[in-house]
């Protein structure tokens, strides 16, 4: 094997980026509320705001796309959707919907979550939103070291079976509609879930009577770190993996916008033919017609060939190559990051990079504004100004155990010469980062209020 891990693919078409000077990105910034949600894609130079829907499609599902059949009811572009998510997760009835938060919402809405709770390595905040719209409570239960960022452990997505155990005895396992895992642990630091866990978990479920569901948007990243780092994967193809995975649980939801290289599409998979029948029902309502389940003929054909692809191993390798790239220059640089890196971005640690911002001024924010001012580079914070909550009578900020900046790589997009970019504004951001100052809030929605939060420097 050469030292070189290349991109796997060449390039066949080009969308020009924009670039801006330092003084229009600080006029920008000050006109979008110190909120990059609300700055215009055209202003950023390179976009890490997020690894979902922003894939770059393949000649292959470009062609899938020509040959979507749009018949309302039985298109062939169903069955070929169909037989290839049957097997990779070898589940019996395959729903299709618009995305994966439609999915969960159908979930959750034929499991009876009200007034039970539902059990997470750690929700993702859609899938946490609507498990408590429906009246249920939605408890994370990560491994105590997902929580310390320096901690080298391989499977920091794990769930905690001890606390699972606990939780079960202590409410009864009536109380508990189900157990999700999510793999990999997007709120959690993008960390996998390993096949000991997930093994470990499905036998506690089984035990209880107790439904387990996997959250897989980025299943095919977590196989492939299963088979980079757990012992006895080594030599076993990453469908294979992937199959062994699925064969734990009774069904999934997914996003198919991450490792099913689309730009929009999800499902939900499973077993029981009465869940089943109800969650079609449930799909006729809102989403359409359970051949198509609210996306195009030529959506399910994009998918079907896109999770074909997200398995391919050059490709996953050169995938995992360019986040652990990324993260090491940031860490030579001196920049904090979540350790071990995972399969979609680097998260730094805010609170740890920026010491002299007050956590209660959303150090992660600053750091946003900064790499935007820097370099027109665009992350999301997932700390203080995602999490954090005002307490009602006090007023005093309820802060979140950590303080990230998530950098997502969208998947075939960048080149080594736009990481190698990111990680020269890194380094300049860290030179000069005790000038890095705080933010307050000048307006907050009373929900999801990282969205369209406004914020001014202090
Ligand atoms: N579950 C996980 C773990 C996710 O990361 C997401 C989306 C969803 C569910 C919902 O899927 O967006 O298709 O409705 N994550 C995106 C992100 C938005 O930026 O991490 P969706």
């Amino acid at each position: 094997m050469t030292k070189t891990i290349i991109e796997p693919f060449k390039i066949k078409m080009v969308e020009p980026l924009h670039l801006t000077s330092e003084t229009e990105r600080k006029e920008i910034l000050e006109n979008a509320g110190y909120n990059l949600f609300l700055v215009k894609a055209q202003d950023i130079l390179i976009d890490l705001l997020t690894d979902s829907g922003t894939s770059a499609m393949s000649s292959e599902q470009w062609a899938g796309m020509m040959r979507g059949d749009e018949s309302y009811a039985g298109a062939s572009s169903f069955y070929r959707f169909e037989e290839v998510i049957r097997s990779i997760t070898g589940f019996r009835y395959i729903i299709p919907t618009h995305q994966g938060r439609a999915a969960e919402r159908i979930l959750f809405g034929t499991m009876n979550v009200k007034d039970k709770f539902v059990l997470n390595n750690t929700h993702f905040d859609t899938t946490r939103a609507n498990i408590e719209y429906l009246g249920g409570t939605a408890v994370d239960i990560p491994v105590p070291e997902a929580l310390v960022p320096s901690d080298e452990s391989p499977f920091k997505g794990n769930m905690d079976v001890q606390k699972l155990k606990s939780f079960i005895q202590e409410k009864g396992e009536k109380e508990i509609a189900l157990v999700m895992l999510t793999i990999t642990n997007n709120s959690g630091g993008g960390q996998p879930v390993s096949m000991e866990n997930i093994k470990e978990v499905s036998a506690v479920c089984k035990n209880s009577r107790i439904p387990l569901f996997i959250d897989a948007c980025r299943f095919a990243e977590n196989c492939y770190l299963i088979k980079e780092r757990e012992h006895g994967y080594s030599s076993r193809s990453v469908k294979s993996i992937a199959q062994e995975l699925f064969s734990y649980a009774d069904g999934c939801t997914m996003s198919a916008k991450k490792d099913g290289l689309a730009n929009i599409g999800g499902f939900l998979a499973l077993n029981d033919d009465k869940l089943a029948q109800q969650e079609k029902n449930l799909l006729i309502l809102t989403e359409g017609f359970p051949t198509y389940g609210g996306l195009a003929g030529r959506d399910l054909e994009a998918i079907a060939q896109g999770l074909e692809e997200a398995l391919d191993e050059d490709y996953l390798n050169y995938r995992i190559a360019s986040i652990r790239y990324l993260q090491k220059g940031f860490e030579k640089a001196g920049i904090p990051t979540v350790k071990p890196p995972g399969g979609h971005a680097v998260y730094i640690d805010s609170r740890a990079f920026l010491p002299h911002v007050p956590p209660e001024q959303f150090p992660g924010q600053a750091l946003v504004c900064e790499l935007y001012i820097q370099g027109g580079i665009r992350a999301v914070e997932v700390g203080a100004l995602m999490f954090g909550k005002k307490d009602r009578r006090t007023g005093i900020e309820i802060l979140p155990a950590l303080d990230l900046v998530r950098l997502a790589v969208p998947r075939r997009v960048y080149t080594q010469s736009h990481i190698d970019y990111v990680i020269e504004i890194g380094e300049k951001v860290a030179k000069e980062k005790e000038k890095i100052q705080g933010l307050k809030l000048v307006y907050e929605a009373p929900f999801l209020r990282h969205f369209t939060a406004r914020l001014l420097p202090i």
